[in-house]
């Protein structure tokens, strides 16, 4: 009998990730992976029930944004691992915006880290995988036409408004939001106008998340620098979110296997 998973088309397979076709015109289904990597995928591992985790926190996190107004491309979760989406032109570049001095910039700059930057920095990064995600300017995206003048000031005031309502939000959870990466898309309207929305997922897979008293790390890092306990980390993210899924600890035969959707 064939699995739910090979019976739908598959349209993108990501380090985390996999795209299949949507249930409706338009929409995708976002499946949540447990593989785990770091350094463009010279590390690898698989986490148990990190997907599972990533699709709820990311899940509330869209959410709440959504609440407050900004686009997402989030319809729905349709059950552990997977997400009802809209479908969007991917821009290829990745913002990510600082609080506090920590990984790649602070090797860059030589700056120490942990110390609180006195505004939030936003830096691009082209999307490209084989050449690790190169820290590009606005004139490298002008110039390549990966985006316009226009999306890029939207997604620039997108990101500062998300980082203001996350820090929030994490702080709430006893977190400091150190730093986070976010993509965005581009979605066609019934009128043919191209709207900004906020694409992939926002979990402690794209956000470095630390302790608001201790500095604890709770977030990839854990697996960047081999400190070990990150699905427990993940767990007691969604636990201070108030999102903990129940049968996260779902054994290696269910792990990858698709829960056909719902029925709508
Ligand atoms: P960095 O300090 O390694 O540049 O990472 C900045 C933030 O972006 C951090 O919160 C982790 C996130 N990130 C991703 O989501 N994907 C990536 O591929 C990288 C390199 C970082
Ligand atoms: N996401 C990237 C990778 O898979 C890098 C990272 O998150 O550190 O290699």
């Amino acid at each position: 009998m064939l699995s739910a998973m090979s019976k739908r088309k598959k349209i993108y397979d990501g380090k985390a990730k996999t795209l299949f076709e949507g249930t409706q015109p338009g929409t995708l289904v976002q499946y949540f992976k447990d593989d785990t990597t770091a350094f463009n995928n010279k590390k690898h591992e698989i986490i148990e029930g990190k997907g599972i985790l990533n699709n709820f926190i990311s899940e509330y996190i869209m959410q709440r944004l959504g609440d407050i107004g900004i686009p997402t491309h989030f319809i729905k979760r349709l059950n552990m691992r997977e997400q009802l989406i809209k479908q969007v032109e991917i821009i290829p570049i990745e913002l990510v915006v600082r609080n506090v001095v920590a990984g790649s910039m602070a090797k860059r700059l030589g700056l120490e880290e942990g110390k609180v930057i006195g505004r939030p920095i936003v830096e691009f990064y082209y999307k490209n995988d084989d050449l690790g995600d190169p820290l590009v300017t606005d004139e490298h995206i002008f110039a390549f036409d990966w985006a316009s003048p226009f999306e890029i000031s939207g997604m620039v005031s997108l990101s500062l408004r998300i980082n203001d309502f996350l820090c929030g939000l994490f702080a709430g959870a006893g977190l400091r939001l150190i730093d986070f990466k976010l993509e965005y898309g581009r979605l066609q309207n019934e009128d043919e106008d191209t709207l900004l929305v906020l694409a992939d997922e926002i979990s402690p897979d794209s956000c470095r998340l630390w302790d608001m008293r201790t500095n604890e790390i709770f977030d990839k890092d854990r697996f960047r620098k081999d400190l070990g306990g990150m699905k427990e980390a993940y767990q007691e993210v969604a636990r201070r979110l108030g999102v903990l899924p129940g049968g996260v600890n779902q054994n290696a035969e269910t792990r990858n296997q698709a829960i056909e959707p719902e029925v709508e």
